[in-house]
């Protein structure tokens, strides 16, 4: 309902939008990609995944039997970790696509999180994208934001990365960062600090995803797939049986993290970025004023962002939903989690 608010970009201009970060992504970021084995393991829905020849691409797919996902083979302590994502087309209403960095099958009470979720749409209309970031368990202090797409997710793949530093984390789309969150004394533990794994899931969220659970995954249209390319895992790979503390074991990966053109942002990335959030940010926790009486330390008002908000009521209505919807997705999470575990014992 909120999205009809919300002017939408003329086909010509999506078009342009397409074709210029089309034009970036071949020079973005100097990151070598591997083949799927090189660095990922089936999670759950084996049957559903599909690899090219060579593995550069993977196909992970819904149907009305299963999802399916897939989970880095190893965990990582910082780094950049980068894929480039085709989202299913035409009619994926409460399907959704989520790649994301966890540590929830470790740590089940304090675990870290940062996410890309992808939820799903009706013909005709935009995706949805949301960001989020969870440290030490902090579940009941959700850091949602929610953005528009300058283009169509589903006409070609674009690049969606995670940079996560002791100092910083930016999402990036493509090489716009659309999201920095800076460590912060204050934030204590809700900084994501412990190693975490990659993971890529496409799954039925029918009853929250798209509109608040009232369009439903409609099976006709299936399978959906999803297309993930250029996957990079630049980061350090935690070996848990070093006895050296996390930051010990990692300084020559972490400087090499913090010497990466992704680790800087120019006064033209902080601009791009400002630009990013002005134009296609719908929601974000910071504004939530609902929510967050006193807003969480991290936050810094950025009038142009806070305006856009008042104006478009978009957090009036959202902001009892997202609480329900992460809840349930964590929910829904943790039974695919079951769920893969079953199926790698039977
Ligand atoms: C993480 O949470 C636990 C309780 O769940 C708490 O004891 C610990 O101090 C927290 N760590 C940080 C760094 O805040
Ligand atoms: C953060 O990482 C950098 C290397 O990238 C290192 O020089 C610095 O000491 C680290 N800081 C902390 C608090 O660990």
């Amino acid at each position: 309902m909120a999205s009809r608010r919300i002017p939408v970009a003329s086909p010509a201009a999506i078009a342009a939008a397409a074709i210029v970060s089309m034009a970036v992504v071949a020079a973005a970021f100097n990151a070598p990609s591997i083949s799927f084995d090189e660095g990922y393991s089936p999670l759950f829905g084996e049957k559903n995944i599909i690899q090219s020849a060579g593995g550069r691409t993977v196909k992970i797919h819904l149907n009305k039997f299963s999802g399916s996902g897939f989970i880095s083979s190893e965990i990582y302590y910082h780094g950049f970790f980068s894929a480039s994502i085709k989202l299913p087309s035409d009619y994926t209403a409460g399907v959704v696509v989520a790649f994301y960095m966890s540590n929830g099958d470790i740590f089940e009470k304090n675990h870290d999180e940062l996410d890309f979720e992808f939820l799903g749409n009706v013909k005709g209309k935009e995706w949805r994208i949301q960001t989020n970031v969870y440290g030490n368990g902090s579940t009941n202090r959700g850091r949602e934001e929610r953005y528009q797409l300058p283009f169509d997710p589903t006409a070609e793949a674009h690049r969606y990365s995670i940079l996560w530093t002791n100092a910083t984390i930016i999402f990036y789309i493509d090489d716009t960062p659309i999201r920095e969150v800076v460590k912060n004394d204050a934030m204590g533990g809700d900084y994501p600090s412990k190693p975490m794994s990659l993971y890529a899931t496409i799954w039925d969220g029918s009853a929250w995803a798209t509109a608040g659970g009232k369009y439903k995954v409609d099976y006709k249209y299936a399978p959906f797939a999803t297309e993930f390319s250029d996957l990079v895992l630049h980061g350090c790979r935690l070996n848990p049986i070093q006895q050296l503390p996390a930051s010990e074991q990692c300084r020559d990966v972490d400087e090499s993290t913090a010497a990466a053109d992704y680790s800087y942002l120019s006064p033209e990335n902080r601009e791009a970025l400002l630009r990013f959030r002005h134009k296609y940010m719908t929601y974000a926790f910071c504004y939530d004023e609902l929510r967050y009486p006193i807003p969480l330390p991290e936050c810094e008002v950025v009038h142009s962002e806070k305006a856009r908000y008042s104006n478009s009521g978009d957090i009036k209505l959202q902001q009892k939903q997202i609480a329900r919807r992460s809840r349930a997705a964590r929910r829904r999470r943790v039974r695919s989690r079951v769920e893969a575990d079953r199926q790698f014992v039977s």
